[in-house]
């Protein structure tokens, strides 16, 4: 086996290989800053006041990066998430902002209302309760206004049941049947995302994410939902987390064919980057090794907070 691991010949025989044209950089957008805000739980990742994420997108354009979502933090919350369908909200406002100076900048948004409920759900609560049918008109007037502001891709990730459907009714009978949707299929109700909660100002004030994120525990379950969403109308379906699902990213791959994505979610990232600072181990090296394995497990798209820091090494 050694005779194929030679310096020389190893470059040309890797079987996958990351490319820049994969990556997926998250941006979050915060109305109320003037200034980029380092958020604490993710070092060296910032939420931008709107004309910083101009910046920050030019900044990744240099270095190869050309696919972004985008989190909005806004500057009002209300029970039903009013100011994620406002058509002067933050996401919408720098949409527009970013598309004026970038034509091929890819946009996506992320859609959901978590980040603009009062109660930090996402979806419309009665008493202890997510109402999944009342959220579906929520959350396509939602994606609605993303593309009408110039969003190329529109990205769901509250796992109400329908989401996919009443958005591609929405989109498709508004003139945009040309806006894909990548849908956050498999969505774990995971301990992964609490550094994102505290970067998206998006946590809840009770209870928890269970009954609409899947159990841990399931994979079957995982396949289902991929289904019905292909069934729906998705272009783009998505398992999320990544490191530790890289399992279901695997049966995913073989099971469907459709482009898929992992988010390697911001506790990833936050596991990494302590580390490093503590002197443990090389967070690039550590990054350049997470993002091929999710590679190797079949991701086709990755989004990551290591795009920018990994770059030069792809
Ligand atoms: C919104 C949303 C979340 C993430 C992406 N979109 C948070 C959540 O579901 O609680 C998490 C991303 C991350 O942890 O990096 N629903």
């Amino acid at each position: 086996m050694r005779r194929l691991r030679k310096k020389k010949l190893r470059q040309i025989l890797k079987e996958v290989r990351l490319s820049k044209d994969n990556l997926i950089v998250p941006i979050f957008v915060d109305e109320n800053l003037k200034e980029p805000y380092e958020i604490p739980s993710m070092p060296s990742y910032f939420r931008y006041p709107i004309d910083g994420v101009v910046d920050e997108v030019e900044r990744c354009m240099e270095i190869g990066l050309k696919a972004f979502i985008l989190f909005g933090l806004p500057s009002y919350k209300d029970e039903k998430g009013s100011s994620a369908y406002d058509r002067d909200g933050v996401i919408q406002k720098a949409l527009r902002a970013v598309s004026k100076e970038f034509d091929d900048a890819i946009l996506i948004t992320d859609v959901c209302l978590c980040e603009y409920t009062s109660h930090g759900h996402c979806g419309v609560v009665e008493g202890m309760e997510i109402l999944n049918d009342p959220t579906l008109e929520l959350i396509a007037e939602t994606a609605l206004s993303h593309a009408e502001a110039g969003a190329d891709i529109v990205a769901p990730s509250g796992m109400m049941d329908g989401m996919v459907k009443a958005i591609r009714e929405k989109l498709d009978g508004n003139g945009f049947q040309d806006i894909p949707i990548m849908s956050y299929s498999a969505k774990y109700a995971s301990s992964f995302y609490s550094p994102f909660r505290e970067a998206a100002d998006s946590g809840f004030a009770f209870g928890d994410r269970k009954s609409y994120q899947m159990d841990i525990h399931n994979s079957d379950e995982a396949m289902r939902e991929i289904e019905l969403d292909i069934m729906e109308g998705a272009d783009i379906v998505m398992v999320k987390p990544a490191l530790a699902y890289l399992d279901i990213i695997r049966r995913a791959k073989d099971t469907f064919n459709i482009p898929l994505a992992a988010y390697n979610v911001s506790g990833e990232y936050a596991m990494v980057k302590s580390a490093e600072k503590l002197g443990w181990l090389d967070g690039k090296a550590i990054a350049y090794e997470i993002l091929t394995a999710i590679k190797r497990a079949g991701a086709d798209l990755i989004i990551t907070y290591h795009a920018k820091e990994i770059a030069d090494l792809i």
